[in-house]
């Protein structure tokens, strides 16, 4: 275990610190964890396929453990998701008729906000923008089955079942201005009914098509809307997503531009604390990222500790300032 600071501490006038977690790295880093962080996602686990099996019964057993961990430790969880394109049985909800998927929700809402009491906030709705910036929803089962406006039901349903929770719209890319203005168009058509409480930013990042400007309008843009910021699930991959080569030919301007960019990120993020809850890395070391099997599969380096539990230069970036 390192001697580094604690980020929590270091960040503690600021805003929450959290990181992903499934039940793999909660027996592997759970020091770091413990150390580190006061809020963790489910990386999985209380996704619907996460939390149901194939024939949609419940099986607890996978979130219940990070739940618990999270209780037992004073470590807030953050719920992520109710609805998205992902983490559920595609072909199961696409035999489903309109009123077959409002009940199948109305029952997942009210089961899980039971069962996760302590459980603050609810990613609603995850990643309803396209990524065609030229349209707007992105087609999923959810839209093709309770309509265009699916998020609205959504979130109506949530606030009717689950008003104690923190509703949140969580979604990537933000910080192309297309896709940007068309999650505050839908931001802003939930905030019309009062339905939403908190914008999730992803802030899954890369040196090839993000700058620091593009952090910094980001956040200003978002925060016209009025309402707290989460930061959800931030990462910073070496090597690019879409770029097939490996760990060792990325060059040492390269591995600056990505501690550069997380300085960049948490600086602006200090700046605009006043309205951001929590910033959430999106797994605590390396070897857990997503990114390590995304599109190719190859090591790469997008978080806070190393392969091997270390701190990065970006730990030390975001926590000597
Ligand atoms: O654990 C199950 C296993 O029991 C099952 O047999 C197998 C069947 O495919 O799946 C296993 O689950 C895998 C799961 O990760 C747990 O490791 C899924 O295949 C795999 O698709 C899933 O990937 C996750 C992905 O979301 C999809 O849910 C990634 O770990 C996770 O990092 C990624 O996170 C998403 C956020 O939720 C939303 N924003 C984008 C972000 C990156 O895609």
């Amino acid at each position: 275990m390192s001697n580094a600071v604690s980020l929590k501490e270091v960040y503690k006038d600021y805003f929450k610190v959290g990181t992903a977690v499934n039940n793999r790295c909660l027996d592997r880093d759970k020091d770091i964890i413990l150390k580190h962080f006061n809020t963790v996602t489910c990386e999985y686990e209380m996704k619907l396929a996460g939390l149901r099996r194939p024939d949609l019964t419940f099986d607890f057993a996978n979130a219940d453990k990070i739940y618990n961990f999270a209780n037992e430790n004073g470590i807030e969880v953050r719920g992520h998701n109710l609805v998205w394109h992902q983490g559920i049985y595609t072909e199961v909800l696409e035999s489903m008729t309109k009123q077959q998927l409002i009940e199948l929700m109305t029952e997942h809402m009210r089961t899980v906000g039971e069962r996760y009491k302590k459980v603050v906030c609810w990613d609603v709705v995850n990643e309803a923008i396209s990524d065609d910036w030229n349209g707007f929803l992105r087609d999923t089962v959810w839209r093709r089955k309770l309509g265009d406006d699916y998020y609205m039901t959504v979130f109506r349903l949530a606030r009717e079942i689950i008003p104690d929770k923190t509703l949140v719209y969580n979604d990537f890319n933000e910080y192309e201005e297309p896709k940007r203005n068309n999650i505050i168009k839908l931001v802003k058509q939930l905030k019309t009914e009062g339905l939403i409480d908190a914008v999730g930013m992803q802030c899954h990042i890369n040196i090839l098509y993000c700058t620091a400007d593009d952090i910094k309008r980001s956040f200003e843009e978002f925060s016209k809307l009025g309402l707290p910021i989460h930061v959800t699930e931030i990462d910073i991959g070496l090597p690019e997503m879409n770029d097939p080569a490996p760990l060792s030919s990325m060059t040492q301007e390269q591995r600056e531009q990505q501690a550069s960019l997380y300085e960049a990120l948490f600086a602006t993020m200090r700046e605009y604390s006043s309205i951001i809850d929590s910033a959430t890395v999106w797994g605590v070391r390396d070897s857990q990222s997503w990114l390590n099997n995304f599109r190719f599969e190859r090591e790469c380096t997008a978080l806070l500790f190393d392969k091997d539990g270390q701190p990065t230069e970006a730990f030390y970036r975001i926590t000597q300032f």
